[in-house]
């Protein structure tokens, strides 16, 4: 095992990028983007947009310029909207499209039609939305664009999309509209807004939107990713002898929680903040992670919304840390990329490790001596990106991954990067 030593970068945050291309397509005028991440999914979004009549311009690889439309400017081309492997493309453009004019199909690849859409068409049908799902709740999606009009809306499932769908159609609505979520999700969507000069506040335990007349083009920095910068934390945090520099990562607080739960279980992690905090920035910085050790931990069920990407991952360094490690109240993993509990306990059991799987995440027995295997990813990028990291710990034998271009769906470069740093 050879130790990981040196500074890296990640693309641009996915949950961000996807925002601000679609604020920038309701402003009035051009926008940059700087910091585009250039992966699969945040593509999945451009090309929707363009199809609603967006221009959309690259100045360099990670540098975008989107003339927007104003709000209620998107047009349907009629063809069905092709959305890729992105949940968050479909489901925030259902709230986006909802008080459009037109009619609109999204649709999405195979992963991305099994997944479930009523629980953000429930709440925005509150708001006088028309969404039909004419095949069950899963994709395709009809949405018939009118006019909606403010309500008060509680997300019900603990989601930053569904929350994200219900701001931007309250975005669209006439008069207000609050949102309640019972616990708290990614704040990417609230901030954004802010910043474009919209008033989100938080009163009464829900936010609450008033729709602005318009909106101003204007330029948006995308941090880098920090469910991205985590493959090389675990790494580093995996590896004796490994210290590895992540700069200008998102830390968002509601993106932390793998890094909490990294040094709870004994890596050295230092988080260097270089912007203040403030309710309409995202707060940006240097994350050092240093192996130290591992023991197995506990994930109780109100942790789990601000690590939900990344607890395949913790679930691997769970597997060879030192101890019991348990995860409960992630069941949302099943109706992710893929099944995520079943596809990443199969994952770790195939490299040796001792997991059981349960309705809502998994038990872990810890301490094991992973041993290379051919491995199935079920074309789900996180996967993908898990079994790399395990490749880097393995006693002997060789990870062979059987979709490893998935990888490019939220991160392009990360075999690369990985090598770089020994
Ligand atoms: C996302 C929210 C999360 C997350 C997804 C991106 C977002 O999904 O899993 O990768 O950008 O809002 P849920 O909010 O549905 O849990």
């Amino acid at each position: 095992m050879k130790p990981l030593v040196g500074e890296t970068r990640v693309p641009g945050d996915k949950s961000i990028a996807h925002r601000a291309c679609l604020v920038a397509a309701l402003a009035e005028g051009e926008s940059r983007v700087e910091g585009f991440s250039g992966g699969g999914d945040n593509h999945s979004t451009l090309k929707v947009l363009r199809a609603l009549g967006v221009e959309v311009r690259f100045d360099t690889p990670t540098t975008l310029l989107l003339r927007g439309v104003g709000l209620r400017g998107l047009r349907a081309s009629g063809a069905p909207l092709d959305c890729g492997n992105s949940g968050t493309t479909l489901r925030l453009l259902m709230g986006v499209l909802a008080g459009q004019s037109g009619h609109f199909t999204l649709v999405g690849d195979a992963s991305l039609s099994a997944r479930p859409v009523a629980r953000v068409a429930g709440p925005l049908a509150r708001l006088g939305a028309r969404i039909e799902t004419p095949e069950g709740d899963h994709p395709p999606v009809w949405v018939h664009g009118g006019p909606l009009r403010g309500a008060e809306l509680d997300t019900g499932v603990p989601s930053a999309q569904v929350k994200s769908a219900c701001l931007f159609a309250g975005l669209l609505a006439e008069g207000s509209t609050s949102v309640r979520e019972a616990v708290p999700t990614r704040d990417h969507t609230e901030r954004m807004l802010r910043r474009m000069g919209v008033s989100v506040v938080e009163r009464s335990g829900g936010l609450w939107l008033t729709p602005p007349d318009r909106m101003v083009a204007t330029g948006f920095s995308v941090p880098g990713d920090p469910s991205s910068a985590a493959f090389f934390a675990a790494a580093a945090a995996l590896v004796p002898g490994s210290t590895v520099s992540i700069r200008g990562v998102g830390l968002n607080p509601r993106r932390l929680g793998f890094f909490g739960v990294l040094r709870r279980m004994g890596a050295r992690v230092e988080v260097d903040w270089t912007t203040p905090e403030a309710a309409d920035v995202e707060p940006v910085g240097d994350l050092t992670v240093s192996w130290g050790g591992l023991a197995g931990t506990e994930i109780a069920p109100a942790e789990v919304a601000d690590l939900v990407d990344e607890l395949p991952l913790f679930a691997c360094l769970a597997a060879v840390a030192e101890g019991p490690s348990v995860v409960a109240g992630a069941g949302e993993l099943r109706i992710k990329e893929s099944d995520r509990i079943a596809a990443t306990g199969d994952l770790l059991r195939a490299l040796g490790a001792d997991v059981v799987d349960t309705d809502d995440g998994w038990r872990i027995a810890g301490g094991a001596r992973l041993v290379g295997a051919p491995v199935a990813v079920r074309g789900d990028h996180r996967l993908a990106l898990c079994a790399a990291v395990l490749a880097r710990c393995a006693v002997k034998g060789i990870v062979t991954v059987d979709t490893p271009q998935v990888t490019t769906v939220s991160f392009p470069g990360f075999l690369e990067a990985l090598e770089r740093l020994g």
